[in-house]
């Protein structure tokens, strides 16, 4: 189907100032994630096209509680959010790590409904995401002005900030704060506050503290999904640099320390192994039973997101809150 240009744009961030295209960017990371002891990998390279599809398996499976319960507290609450980003005047409804925006979506139709003032410009990594999202909004709310960009969330925000000088709504869904250890989220929310202006919103998605053995089974489900979104890392390395992991000699392992509240996913080493990656002209070598660290999932109090807002310019405007599901999305406003 074509676009109507008007009314869908992309905007393409990820080639580098410097030169560097995302690939070489990529070479780069993996090389230092795995050159370091112990190991790790950056988790914004799980999702390339097959990565963002095993996501959106993910979000549908009975163990994942984070989308359904999410999406319960904004279809409960989308009147009363609307409301609350929607005055007289227009407004950017950004929204960062946009994936498929499967939740999004019900605050983009609230809002379409009540005709608000807004356009709506998703953000992503993924340009593969920004395509079929595009394509997705233009069949299902063609009146919609979407400007999807393709970059990285800080890319985005600077270019944001030099082209939209209009009243800015910032979404972070999904629990994607989880992903950030705490001085990492706190420099976040920071860069955040200073490319908006007082009276700017932020909604940010937070997976609340709960039973251990709900949290862990999210993230190891019986049918193996999550494994598999895992291992497409090291797949997605194979294929994009020319790696020669051995997908079957590495598993999937995830653990949460309810002290400190964080789910870890490891991809470990089964057996003792060189691995060798074409673009970044090394070898790596693994001792059996080595781990790689690919992901953080931090689940908060009530008490830190409210001392995470303030400490990084926020005050907490509302929160809508889903208790039996232990998981809210909170709104904040530049003071
Ligand atoms: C967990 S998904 C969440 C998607 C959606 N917001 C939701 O709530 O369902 C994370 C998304 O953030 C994107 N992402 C991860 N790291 C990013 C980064 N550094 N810059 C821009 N996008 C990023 C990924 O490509 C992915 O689509």
């Amino acid at each position: 189907m074509e676009l109507t240009p008007t009314k869908v744009q992309m905007i393409d961030l990820s080639r580098k100032e410097d030169g560097t295209n995302s690939t070489e960017t990529f070479a780069r990371d993996v090389a230092a994630g795995l050159g370091q002891s112990p190991k790790s990998l950056p988790s914004r390279y799980f999702y390339d096209a097959a990565g963002s599809k095993l996501f959106q398996d993910i979000m549908a499976l009975p163990e994942y509680y984070l989308t359904r319960c999410e999406f319960k507290v904004l279809t409960e609450n989308r009147q009363e959010i609307a409301r609350h980003f929607a005055n007289s005047s227009f407004f950017h409804l950004i929204d960062l790590g946009a994936g498929d925006a499967l939740k999004t979506k019900i605050l983009l139709r609230e809002l379409d409904g009540q005709q608000s003032a807004f356009d709506y410009v998703p953000v992503d990594i993924s340009g593969d995401a920004m395509r079929q999202l595009s394509d997705s909004l233009h069949r299902e709310m063609p009146a919609v002005h979407v400007q999807a960009v393709v970059g990285e969330y800080f890319q985005a925000l600077e270019w944001l900030h030099a082209h939209k000088s209009e009243r800015k709504v910032v979404l972070f869904l999904g629990s994607n704060i989880g992903n950030f250890k705490p001085d990492e989220s706190r420099n976040f929310l920071k860069t955040i506050c200073s490319y908006l202006d007082p009276g700017d919103k932020l909604l940010v998605g937070v997976d609340l503290r709960k039973d251990p053995d709900t949290i862990l089974s999210a993230y190891n489900d019986a049918a193996g999904v999550t494994a598999e979104f895992n291992l497409n890392l090291l797949r997605r390395i194979n294929r994009e640099l020319g790696g020669d992991f051995d997908l079957s000699q590495f598993r999937h392992y995830p653990i949460y320390n309810p002290h400190e509240g964080v789910m870890r996913s490891f991809l470990v080493s089964t057996q003792a192994q060189d691995v060798y990656i074409r673009d970044t002209g090394q070898t790596f070598h693994f001792d059996a039973w080595e781990a790689i660290h690919t992901e953080n999932s931090h689940k908060y109090s009530m008490r830190q997101v409210e001392e995470l807002g303030k400490a990084c310019g926020f005050g907490i405007e509302t929160v809508f809150q889903d208790d039996a599901c232990g998981y809210a999305d909170v709104l904040f406003t530049v003071t």
